[in-house]
């Protein structure tokens, strides 16, 4: 295979023959980082009014460059732009149709900055707004599982260690847990936004420029707290987006357990929840099944986002300062990473949202299992003052016990706990009762009724009180 095509018409002059048509495949990129456009327009949109500021280009020339620059715009948005991959990417692809638009003005653009800065400013802002938006799904799915906090702050269920029925506690206590979780992903990303909220415009390709650039003013336009600091490193690191794929891991991983536990708890053998009909399919053969497989589907997805982190944390894991184009590579997956995790988000929201919640059968479930057995031995420390060694022993003698007569801790008779220890009197079958296990646990985070309607309100407070990311 041999060129065919005479020198790019970018940086024709040193080349005499074009590239091979294999050399074309891998090394474009419009494929893919056309989605950058809005970005890149509004970066070129931004550089070229601070060079006529500056007095590097005439105002002339940069309002031409601006007219040029919104009618290409508007030329992508209603389809009618052509994308080439001899253009190798959009930078280049936009470039050559200004020219085409505008003529040699649009060949002033470019002074003072190169590709290098452009794709890190292009890509650091989508990745901002992406970030962005991904705060305020978040937001919605914790005031989704406030709400059903609120409606189930005293509903029973079991709660599990090693998926073993371990103490009972209550459903609006489990939705707060991801309450918890779900707020920290979500300040992971709200620190992603200010430490990335920084412009690499005008590091140039990676020394900065001798031309006197306003590098504040570009900042301030693309809407970034301030310039970055060193050209080197603007134009050569993406922890950024590392960054964002972190957090996205950590977030998937989340919503991943929780799909699992509705997969879980939809099952007929456990009868804790139905997905609604929305967020549920059926079988092409057996009529009966309900199958939940949104939920699959979130729990799946997660393995493409933690993919995304190891493939670009391996991309960028041996690259020497500054650019290399190995970085061309850190776009697909985090474009794919973004766009699943909201897809998972949304999904995940509409599925508790309308999560049908069998407060029967977790009710049941919660007193099973000898569920109360710990607070049995509590109270053989606490009224008869035992060390805890010693009730936790009397108290696995006493589930033996229920065990082989089938029957449950409250239905054993007084008399036989009291072969086990004589001081053991009436009052202990208080404690025994699932309701009352669950309204003893009043420390602070605990699962009492009580203590769960304090955590919502402290949660609609601190939502409340939310002033908006950078
Ligand atoms: N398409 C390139 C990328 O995504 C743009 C930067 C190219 N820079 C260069 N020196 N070849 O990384």
């Amino acid at each position: 295979m041999s060129g065919k095509q005479s020198g790019n018409k970018m940086w024709g002059g040193r080349f005499a023959s074009g590239p091979d048509a294999i050399m074309e495949e891998i090394n474009a990129s419009i494929g893919f980082d056309k989605v950058l456009y809005t970005q890149d327009i509004a970066g070129s949109k931004a550089h070229a009014a601070m060079l006529a500021e500056t007095g590097i280009i005439s105002a002339k020339d940069a309002q031409e460059i601006t007219d040029g620059l919104d009618t290409i715009l508007s030329e992508i948005e209603s389809g009618g732009f052509k994308f080439s991959t001899a253009l190798e990417d959009i930078h280049m692809n936009i470039e050559a149709r200004l020219r085409e638009l505008i003529g040699p003005a649009a060949g002033r653009l470019h002074t003072a900055r190169s590709r290098n800065d452009q794709v890190a400013l292009d890509f650091r802002l989508w990745v901002k707004q992406q970030s962005q938006q991904i705060e305020a799904a978040l937001g919605r799915l914790i005031s989704v599982f406030l709400d059903r906090a609120e409606e189930h702050f005293d509903t029973l269920m079991p709660g599990f260690t090693h998926l073993q029925t371990a103490q009972p506690v209550t459903f609006g206590h489990h939705c707060l847990a991801y309450v918890e979780m779900i707020a920290r992903d979500r300040s992971r990303f709200h620190d992603a936004i200010i430490r990335m909220d920084e412009c690499p415009l005008g590091a140039a390709a990676l020394a900065g420029t001798g031309f006197p650039v306003d590098r504040h003013m570009t900042a301030n336009a693309l809407g970034f707290r301030e310039p970055t600091r060193n050209s080197l490193d603007s134009v050569s690191d993406r922890d950024f987006a590392l960054e964002f794929l972190a957090a996205a891991s950590i977030s998937a991983t989340h919503l991943s357990r929780l799909a699992e536990e509705i997969v879980i708890w939809s099952t007929p053998q456990f009868g804790f929840a139905q997905l609604s009909d929305k967020f549920s399919t059926g079988s092409s053969i057996m009529p009966q099944k309900k199958n939940p497989d949104a939920a699959e589907l979130v729990r799946a997805k997660t393995g493409r986002i933690n993919g995304a982190l190891l493939s670009l944390l391996t991309v960028m894991k041996g690259l020497p300062l500054t650019y290399s184009k190995d970085m061309q590579e850190d776009k697909e997956v985090v474009f794919d990473a973004a766009s699943t995790l909201e897809l998972c988000i949304a999904a995940m929201t509409g599925m508790i949202a309308d999560l049908a919640v069998n407060r029967e059968n977790m009710g049941k479930a919660a007193g099973s299992g000898y569920s109360t057995a710990t607070d049995l031995a509590d109270w053989l420390v606490r009224e008869l003052n035992l060390p805890f060694r010693d009730a936790h022993h009397i108290t696995g003698t006493a589930v033996a016990m229920a065990e082989k007569n089938g029957c449950e801790l409250a239905e054993l008779p007084l008399g036989d706990l009291q072969q086990l220890e004589p001081r053991i009197n009436a009052g202990v079958f208080n404690v025994l009762s699932v309701e009352n296990s669950v309204k003893s646990r009043t420390s602070f985070g605990g699962t009492a009724p009580e203590n769960v309607k304090k955590q919502i309100a402290y949660w609609r407070e601190k939502m409340a009180g939310e002033t908006d990311t950078p």
